[in-house]
């Protein structure tokens, strides 16, 4: 049975399997314009997917059974689970500005300029930014105080739960 830290550690890697080429996308857009859009559509419109799936029930698990774990062992909601929470909403903000650029994008050809490509670009760095800063720290500091915070048997029952989770 895995522990909580191990399931998100592992979506954590199944998420940046998809950002990694919309980003790397992003920058063949920044240099080539917006005749590479097209070419890119199918990694844009998989991050896209992402957002409003696998990614939001990432977050959504973390908020709903991960956080709460850690927020009882402290006797606070008030620590880094509070940043996390913030930053899971920054995110998708940041995912929803996005996902609109790209469909209208998508959309139409004459919605293709190069302004419309490069707001589109900035906007993928922005989304990698926050989504490669909010794992590190995740990853470095909340997941080894889980981990310290929470006895052995309660990581494994919680790593169920966010295993089981179905939105
Ligand atoms: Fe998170």
């Amino acid at each position: 049975m895995p522990t909580a830290s191990q399931v998100l550690l592992e979506e954590h890697k199944l998420i940046r399997a998809t950002v990694d080429p919309a980003l790397t996308a992003g920058e063949d857009i920044s240099r080539r314009g917006p005749a590479a859009i097209v070419a890119h559509r199918a990694s844009l419109s998989a991050l896209a997917d992402l957002l409003t799936g696998d990614l939001s029930r990432h977050s959504a698990k973390e908020d709903e059974i991960f956080f709460p774990a850690i927020e009882r062992a402290l006797g606070s909601t008030q620590g880094p689970t509070a940043v996390m929470r913030a930053e899971h909403r920054q995110i998708h903000a940041c995912g929803d500005g996005f996902r609109q650029l790209l469909a209208g994008i998508v959309a139409e050809e004459a919605a293709r300029t190069p302004e419309a490509a490069e707001a589109l670009v900035e906007r993928l760095r922005e989304l990698g930014d926050l989504i490669g800063a909010h794992f590190e720290k995740e990853e470095v500091i909340l997941f080894p105080l889980a981990e310290s915070v929470l006895p052995p048997e309660e990581q494994r029952v919680v790593g169920d739960r966010l295993k089981d989770y179905r939105g």
